[in-house]
């Protein structure tokens, strides 16, 4: 069995463990515990303050991925590719073998369906493992609010994620999707489902690492913060702060 069809085999037997690491010490932590560690282009938001994912360019999310490579052993790693480069079969099949190739992650992730269906195929055709990503897409969203209360919308991501499962995705990400519907998809996918504020039906979860460990100040519904590690980074900074002052740091057995 290949990474994907292990992954796979764990739906309906074991939920799937999946965070977002953006470099190297995070990610080998990561390692040990994940299914999948993703590169995800909330670093725009999360590391560089940017209103929205959309200002994150390939360059960086490559730089990102090299670093995060370096912690991992095992898990599945996939990278986002950032807005504006999958527009179209030859941008996306260039920019997706340049991430595979400098990063040397397993997979990448695309966001949308109808609109991408066709780029999907053509990667996955090309030997390029992709993950979907369905409800809320932050690449384009124009605003956050959860996704699948009118019936209309419920339809459109049912058969989305049908027609991402038709295309060879080998999972698929559902943010922000109301629990319902996110219980109908994972019922009626036979890929993993991938939650993030999208309900306990999901095969597995998501979070932003960042988010759950209180070192991105985000208040969200879906996240929950595990441990306040501010609080714990503030205790150690002021300690080194007190003993530089008191001249108690650097000892004899810290110099040369
Ligand atoms: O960019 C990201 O971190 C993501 C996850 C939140 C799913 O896409």
């Amino acid at each position: 069995m290949n990474k994907f069809e292990k992954l796979i085999s764990k739906k309906n037997k074991s939920k799937i463990v999946c965070l977002t690491a953006y470099s190297k010490n995070i990610a080998s932590i990561l390692d040990d515990h994940c299914d999948m560690v993703l590169v995800g282009d909330s670093l725009g938001s999360v590391l560089y303050n940017y209103k929205s994912t959309r200002s994150v360019t390939l360059d960086t999310m490559i730089e990102h991925s090299k670093s995060v490579k370096m912690g991992i052993k095992k898990s599945l790693m996939i990278v986002d590719m950032p807005h504006n480069t999958y527009r179209n079969n030859s941008e996306a099949l260039k920019n997706a073998k340049k991430i595979i190739s400098k990063t040397k992650c397993d997979a990448v992730k695309l966001e949308g369906a109808n609109k991408v269906v066709n780029i999907i195929k053509y990667l996955i055709k090309n030997n390029i493992p992709v993950q979907g990503h369905l409800g809320v897409l932050p690449q384009s969203a124009k605003n956050f609010k959860f996704k699948g209360k009118k019936l209309s919308e419920r339809n459109k991501i049912l058969n989305d994620a049908k027609l991402l499962e038709k295309a060879g995705v080998f999972s698929v990400v559902l943010e922000c999707v109301e629990s319902s519907l996110a219980k109908t998809i994972t019922k009626e996918l036979k890929i993993p489902t991938i939650g993030i504020g999208a309900s306990a039906y999901c095969d597995g979860q998501v979070l932003v690492t960042d988010d759950l460990i209180g070192l991105n100040k985000i208040n969200a519904r879906f996240v929950k913060k595990y441990i306040d590690i501010t609080k714990h980074i503030n205790s150690a900074i002021i300690k080194f702060k007190n003993e530089v002052k008191s001249n108690k740091f650097p000892k004899k057995k810290h110099s040369y």
